[in-house]
């Protein structure tokens, strides 16, 4: 290939993100100088995140810069090298442009060994949505055997491992999802002791109340608005909230309001801890290897939603936002040579 093509954010959106937002520009393929490598994507990840990334304002990232590349997570493999750590055929990932090729000086960036799994779950349950399940879980939900452990978002690349893991420590399950499709997938594939479709629920409350007869334990909330208005009635008393996202509020226009019940915090002496997993890096080690054990002892299993070609990746980012994803979304650009 001699043409670079590169997604740019040229406008920035309001309320859900447009096609007009972006456009794709087409280049010249860059030549590596030294101490520099040339990456070919072969995978890349579209990220709820991204989105509060296209507005500016104040937030645990920058924002990213009008008519420059969108940046997020990509897998690539190395094309030419002018790296000493690096060879032509290496695998990589780390953050890199929604573009058919970057070029990289290394840091940031991480070897993968296609052998030990495959390579896309460096972008899903072994990469960034592995650790902030696994931190979220664990660390700010502090799960215990017995309890009951519900998740919103339950068939997403976070909520399916978190739910997992909830699950590997002897909790009851609930996952809070769109479909009918995806609380089955939850319930029968994963393990999950219980689904509520909220789409489809008359009362989320009350089917809430009748998958979690003995309350709610930790609340591990990757959506915010109406579905967590619903979880705070059954909190128990020490109940912990893991708030991990809030994707019904991403694309909203103006300020929610609420939530108002938050006396059910009160009265239950809940606990609610906003994380964000790039303050947890030090626990990567320890998480991916606990996952990569879990995964070889079949307690872990993980989905992909894999959509073709670079072209379709603000389709597929925008997908995240319809709901369009079981497990974690990417977008595959090219096949390693
Ligand atoms: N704190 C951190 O460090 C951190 C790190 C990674 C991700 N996150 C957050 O974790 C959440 C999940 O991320 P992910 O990468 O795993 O995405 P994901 O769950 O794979 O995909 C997003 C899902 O959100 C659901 N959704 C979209 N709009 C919704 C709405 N209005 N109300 C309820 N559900 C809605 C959709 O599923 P349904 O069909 O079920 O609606 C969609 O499939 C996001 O909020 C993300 O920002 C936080």
């Amino acid at each position: 290939m001699t043409v670079n093509r590169r997604i740019l954010l040229v406008r920035r959106p309001h309320g859900m993100p447009m096609a007009d937002d972006f456009a794709i520009v087409e280049g010249p393929v860059p030549e590596p100088a030294e101490g520099e490598m040339l990456i070919r994507t072969l995978y890349l990840s579209v990220d709820p995140y991204m989105r509060g990334r296209m507005n500016d304002a104040r937030s645990y990232v920058p924002p990213f810069a009008l008519n420059e590349v969108v940046e997020g997570g990509v897998i690539g493999q190395v094309v030419a090298s002018r790296h000493t750590a690096y060879r032509a055929g290496d695998i990589v990932v780390g953050t890199l442009g929604w573009a058919d090729y970057n070029l990289s000086d290394g840091r940031g960036l991480r070897r993968l060994d296609p052998s030990a799994a495959p390579i896309t779950a460096a972008l899903g349950v072994l990469g960034m949505p592995g650790l902030t399940a696994y931190v979220g879980t664990l660390d700010i939900g502090r799960v215990q055997t017995g309890e009951t452990f519900v998740v919103s978002a339950a068939a997403g690349a976070v909520g399916s491992v978190a739910g997992q893991i909830a699950k590997i420590h002897g909790c009851r399950v609930v996952g809070i999802a769109g479909s009918d499709e995806k609380c089955r997938w939850v319930t029968e594939e994963l393990g999950f002791d219980a689904a509520v479709n909220y789409r489809a629920a008359g009362s989320l409350v009350a089917a809430l109340r009748e998958a979690c007869p003995n309350g709610v334990d930790v609340y591990f909330d990757n959506v915010g608005g109406d579905v967590t208005d619903a979880v705070l009635p059954l909190l128990n008393d020490f109940a912990r909230i893991a708030l991990c996202g809030q994707i019904a509020l991403y694309n909203l226009e103006k300020p929610d309001m609420g939530p108002r019940n938050w006396s059910y915090l009160l009265i239950h002496r809940a606990t609610l801890q906003g994380f964000i997993v790039r303050d947890h890096a030090h626990r990567a080690g320890q998480a991916y290897a606990d996952l990569a054990r879990w995964i070889q002892e079949g307690r872990i299993r993980w989905r992909e939603h894999i959509v073709e070609g670079l072209e379709n990746t603000i389709d597929a980012f925008l997908g995240l936002f319809r709901g369009d994803n079981i497990g974690k979304q990417l977008v595959k650009v090219a096949d390693p040579a």
